[in-house]
């Protein structure tokens, strides 16, 4: 059972993108529930139909002007998750110019621009940003993950590099490298697997066998390690990776 603690971000307003599903659902929950006032957003509008007693709206992260627009209604940012991500399943040989520029667009460009827009807002009031980065990229080389990978390695050192212009006036900037998560996007990629292991039971399995736990993380396992990168009980991690990853990093 999941427990939170209902004060620890009272007072703080947090942005969180990719908010329709999957991650960036049980983040922008986890937060609300610990006392933020949450301004969840996403590509697709109608996924956050159902998401109660937060403010929703819709918006495309790789739209540099749109971002821009949106984070100009603030007047301050306290807290933002960037979980917008794309993956592409498939070594060099698959991964056509296509595939790598959806790649980059969609995982990195989207940090650059939300980032961006966002800094301005959180500058002189510490804050924190967590970006939904992935083990596979810098921290480990995964197959069939060149673009993913390499779109993930740009978030942490695009993380990093925040960190490091923004450490001096207490604005801090950590990644969160999560393992395989049980998330509707996630069950897709099984899908697609599923002709080459030959069923969907054995596609899952091979996911399963990565983690050696022996199970898949779940969305609220990796919106805990960002609730506490939200709160003031991090204050002393900044430009950190931290790895929900089931163990796959040993
Ligand atoms: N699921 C995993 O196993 C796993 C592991 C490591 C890292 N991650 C990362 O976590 C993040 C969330 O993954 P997930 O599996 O929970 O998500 P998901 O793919 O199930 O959901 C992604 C959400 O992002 C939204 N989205 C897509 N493009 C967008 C855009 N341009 N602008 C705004 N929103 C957009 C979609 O509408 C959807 O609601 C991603 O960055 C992903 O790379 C996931």
């Amino acid at each position: 059972m999941t427990t939170t603690n209902a004060e620890r971000l009272a007072g703080k307003v947090a942005v969180v993108t990719a908010a329709g599903q999957g991650i960036g659902r049980a983040v922008a929950e986890r937060l609300k529930a610990e006392g933020a006032q949450v301004f969840a957003t996403d590509l697709q509008a109608d996924l956050l139909s159902d998401a109660e007693g937060m403010q929703t709206g819709q918006l495309d992260a790789t739209d540099h002007a749109a971002v821009q627009a949106y984070f100009a209604g603030f007047e301050r940012v306290d807290v933002l998750v960037h979980a917008v991500g794309y993956v592409h399943q498939g070594t060099i040989e698959d991964c056509s110019p296509e595939d790598w520029r959806r790649s980059m667009s969609i995982t990195l460009d989207s940090a650059y621009n939300v980032l961006a827009a966002a800094v301005p807002k959180m500058r002189g009031a510490g804050g924190s940003i967590v970006t939904i980065a992935s083990v596979a990229g810098s921290i480990k080389g995964l197959p069939k993950r060149v673009a993913y990978g390499a779109a993930k390695a740009g978030v942490i050192g695009l993380t990093k590099a925040v960190a490091a212009d923004y450490v001096a006036e207490g604005l801090r900037c950590n990644a969160v490298c999560p393992g395989t998560v049980d998330t509707p996007s996630m069950r897709e990629r099984v899908t697609e697997l599923t002709e080459q292991f030959g069923s969907y039971e054995k596609a899952w399995e091979f996911f399963i066998s990565r983690q050696p736990t022996g199970r898949l993380g779940t969305a609220d396992d990796v919106a805990a390690a960002v609730a506490f990168l939200a709160s003031d009980e991090s204050l002393l991690f900044t430009g950190q990776t931290l790895q929900p990853d089931g163990g796959i990093t040993i």
